[in-house]
């Protein structure tokens, strides 16, 4: 079974028109995600004259994927993130996540957006048998930082014990398509400017910073923002401190009212992280419980149905009433290397040219800071969460996991000496791909429903890694940095900014036409 996302079935992932003609603005945002375009709205309240390009649809890029947990109870433990970023680095993390939350239920009231916002208490519990002094190390730290936390007996999971467990008060949820809409709409009756199916090749700063485009037209604007989830303005400095995680999701039918609503979250590594979604209709007899989980490294999965499988049989142990599973998706977040977002002006870069990336499992609340510290560093106001999340910066206590980061990305540079996944195209069933070898080249190779073999270069175009197969989303995928493409090559999301090196389709061993190519979703 393919992807099958929730929020698309019950939401809407609307398109703008492409951009045409070369435009001046105040600010130039590229990527219509929650970082973009939070920072696209409040620079618009601000009266700003904004322009936001996106090549797919608004919300298409890793904002659908999300499981929307809003939340200031740090994905990377407490414990971790003060030995790098100290006591106070710690609070002002927990005070910026709380201020997102804050600002997206005032936005959702300013604008009267119907995206099922709620504040609900959050849940991080042990595994069996897991130690308890790990839970008291965490509470002492999150109480340090100032977060609203305590020690209860259990999860409220009916049936199952989850042993002592930290609850965290008024946290948040949504249905992130409905929102983004919402957001969307609203940019648009401040007189902000969307335009879809607009790929972006290059941002300069300087006097004027200059965005251009594929296909042609550029946007001159006295700042640019580059929201693209992974910048494709940045080709190392960033890249080398956080690292492409592919994470699972699946959402299961439970009958209504019977699931505590509420954030879930264990300490296993990798973690799972739970929510309900609550059906809005009032004579609905069902809702959705949503489970994910099963991180691992972008290149290293290759088993997509037992991560499905482990994380439904993890869901009915806790949740033994959830029934048929009728929702899964995978995507992409970025893990940095001491755990919170670069956000700023992009390291060695002119003044003008900003970043917002690093997401993490938090991006959500990360993209909502992104849109409020950007705001004040465009308008020229001072911010107190600068300094903590620079995209400079360098954290002495985060040395180890850069170096074995590091290790690992260098480790897929010896993918060029392994064989092909499979010697020819008839060994690649229809709706898939594999990497082929062809003398000293890979070549990555996607056949279609019709038989059609669509081949193009297996060379990432962002640092010359090889890319791989991602069979759930039926994309090209990069191991080293996180460059997606789709099934015919076409870059999806940085840091790559250019497609695979196309070759000729073959059918029944004759050359053919190259397909259209699929717009990003
Ligand atoms: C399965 C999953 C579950 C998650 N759960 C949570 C959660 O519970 N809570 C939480 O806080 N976070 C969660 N996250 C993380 C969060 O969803 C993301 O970090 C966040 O949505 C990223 O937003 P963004 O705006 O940075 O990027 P995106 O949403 O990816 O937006 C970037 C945009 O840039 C566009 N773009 C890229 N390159 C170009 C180009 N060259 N030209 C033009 N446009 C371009 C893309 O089309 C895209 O629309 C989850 C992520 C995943 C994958
Ligand atoms: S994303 Fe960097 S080499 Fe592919």
């Amino acid at each position: 079974m393919r992807s099958n996302n929730r929020w698309v079935e019950t939401g809407e992932m609307s398109g703008r028109d492409p951009l045409r003609q070369d435009l001046r603005a105040d600010v130039c945002v590229v990527g219509a995600g929650v970082a973009g375009l939070t920072t696209a709205y409040l620079l618009a309240r601000e009266g700003r004259t904004v322009v936001v390009l996106d090549h797919g649809r608004i919300a298409g890029g890793e904002t659908h994927h999300t499981t929307a947990h809003l939340s200031n109870a740090m994905d990377d433990g407490f414990v971790r993130l003060e030995r790098v970023h100290r006591r106070a680095g710690v609070r002002l993390a927990v005070e910026s996540h709380g201020a997102a939350i804050a600002r997206i239920e005032s936005i959702v009231a300013d604008e009267d957006i119907a995206c099922d916002f709620d504040r609900v208490d959050g849940y991080l519990f042990e595994p069996p048998g897991g130690s308890a002094s790990h839970l008291a190390g965490e509470l002492a730290a999150a109480r340090r930082a100032g977060s609203a936390v305590e020690m209860i007996s259990r999860a409220p999971i009916e049936g199952f014990d989850t042993g002592p467990c930290l609850r965290f008060s008024a946290q948040g949820q949504l249905h992130p398509l409905k929102y983004m809409h919402g957001l969307a709409i609203a940019f648009e009756r401040l007189g902000g400017r969307i335009f879809g199916g607009t790929h972006v090749t290059a941002v300069h700063g300087g006097n004027e910073a200059e965005v251009l485009t594929r296909d042609g037209p550029v946007v001159r604007a006295r700042a640019a923002v580059v929201a693209t989830n992974s910048p494709i303005n940045n080709r190392f400095a960033l890249h080398t401190r956080q690292v492409p995680y592919r994470t699972f999701v699946i959402g299961g039918i439970v009958p209504k009212g019977v699931v505590t609503k509420g954030l879930y979250w264990d300490t296993c590594d990798p973690y799972h992280y739970v929510r309900l979604e609550a059906a809005v209709d009032p004579t609905a007899t069902t809702d959705v419980l949503l489970v994910g989980g099963e991180d691992a490294r972008t290149g290293d999965v290759h088993d997509d149905e037992a991560r499905y499988r482990r994380l439904e049989s993890w869901a009915r142990a806790r949740w033994p009433m959830m029934g048929e599973v009728r929702y899964r998706w995978s995507g992409q977040v970025y893990e940095p290397v001491d755990g919170l977002a670069f956000i700023g002006k992009n390291p060695l870069d002119s003044d003008n040219v900003y970043v917002a990336t690093g997401d993490s499992g938090q991006g959500m609340t990360h993209g909502t800071i992104a849109g409020v510290l950007l705001t004040d560093l465009i308008c020229g106001r001072k911010n107190p969460w600068t300094w903590l999340y620079d995209p400079g910066r360098v954290r002495l206590g985060s040395v180890t996991e850069y170096a074995r980061d590091q290790v690992g990305t260098a480790a897929h540079y010896a993918d060029w000496l392994t064989p092909g996944e499979v010697t020819g195209a008839e060994g690649i069933a229809p709706g898939e791909g594999a990497i082929l070898r062809k003398g000293l080249q890979k070549v990555a190779a996607y056949k279609d429903d019709d038989g059609v073999v669509h081949m193009c270069s297996a060379t990432c175009t962002h640092l010359g890694c090889v890319v791989g197969w991602n069979r759930s989303e039926g994309i090209w995928e990069c191991p080293c940095h996180g460059s997606r493409f789709d099934a015919f090559g076409r870059v999806l999301n940085g840091p790559a900014i250019s497609d695979l090196a196309a070759m000729p389709a073959v059918a029944a061993g004759r050359a053919k036409k190259k397909k259209k190519v699929m717009e990003p979703a």
